[in-house]
């Protein structure tokens, strides 16, 4: 077999597939070496341990964990559709950090999922909680850089829940698992933002307001989900306007880390404020069999859910 780089056309650019790739020895190298050798599964985990909640605590977590168990399977089966694209791109480096990332999510996802057993509970449904279609519909929209970003935005969202239930639960078994979870995310936001510097300064002005704007309106989706849960978060004296609050804090810090600027030098946007909370109120549920949401026709279950959420999408330019 002939080891001679394969000559491919990709938009009118002649491009070769490298078979045996530069691998600087760079961050997302380091991340994954990391990675690696801190591996952990929900079998680490002492299930005959007390979750030291109520019965209404036990559902109040169980519903407001849906958009972070959401995310999980959708960072994994996201990931998997974006590393052929950052290997095509020569992204050698990011395709192999990539793999360990779904890694971790998938572990996420398995972990929770036997949470949710522990819990006697179930995720809520789309109906009850159609925001995740909206939002996880949004992040399936652009290119690499979009995801990264979404991922990012999604990902502190993460750090921020898991954190304060590490912090609140210290003894109990779900404050044990975010702790094992913060440590993996941790690493996903060094790459998110390692990748994100690199990338979002080569970006035309236009694409990077596009990117700000992605962030207000994941927020806005993220307060109207808050909205929905009030009920549930009370039940855990969990301050939702807070954790909004720190959330925003977080969003703006790593925009202007990366480079978004707001429409201006960083920190001269007249307008620095968190969108405002949308009008919109609570729906009840609808008696139908498809949901239709901006302009989609969406399954109600997470398995088609996740389907439509990683068709492939197109690679950047
Ligand atoms: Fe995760
Ligand atoms: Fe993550």
């Amino acid at each position: 077999m002939s080891d001679r780089p394969t000559p491919r056309r990709t938009s009118g650019i002649r491009s070769v597939v490298r078979i045996f790739p530069d691998l600087e020895d760079d961050l997302l190298i380091n991340l994954f070496h990391k990675a690696a050798k801190m591996q952990w599964t929900s079998r680490d985990l002492d299930w005959g341990q007390a979750l030291q909640m109520t019965p209404r605590q036990n559902q109040a977590l169980a519903r407001m964990l849906t958009p972070v168990y959401l995310g999980e399977q959708t960072a994994m089966a996201g990931a998997a559709n974006i590393l052929p694209q950052m290997m095509e791109a020569g992204e050698s480096t990011a395709q192999i950090y990539l793999a360990s990332f779904i890694m971790d999510e998938a572990r996420h996802f398995e972990a929770l999922t036997r949470l949710y057993r522990k819990l006697e509970y179930h995720p809520m449904g789309l109906r009850e909680l159609p925001e995740m279609l909206r939002y996880h519909h949004r992040l399936r929209t652009g290119d690499r850089v979009d995801w990264v970003w979404g991922i990012l935005i999604s990902d502190l969202f993460a750090k921020l829940f898991y954190q304060w239930f590490a912090d609140a639960q210290r003894e109990g078994l779900f404050g044990r698992m975010s702790a094992k979870i913060l440590v993996d995310e941790s690493r996903h936001q060094a790459f998110a933002e390692h990748y994100l510097r690199r990338n979002v300064p080569k970006l035309e002005a236009a694409r990077r307001q596009a990117l700000v704007e992605m962030r207000d309106e994941l927020f806005r989706i993220m307060r109207a989900m808050e909205d929905r849960l009030r009920a549930d978060c009370g039940a855990l004296n969990f301050d939702g306007n807070a954790f909004l609050d720190r959330l925003w804090g977080e969003l703006e810090y790593f925009s202007k880390r990366i480079g978004l600027t707001n429409g201006g030098p960083p920190g001269d946007r007249p307008d620095d404020t968190p969108p405002e909370r949308p009008d919109e109120q609570p729906q009840a549920p609808q008696p139908r069999t498809t949901l239709h949401l901006a302009g989609l026709s969406l399954p109600r279950c997470f398995g088609c859910l996740l389907t439509m959420i990683c068709h492939p999408r197109p690679a950047l330019a």
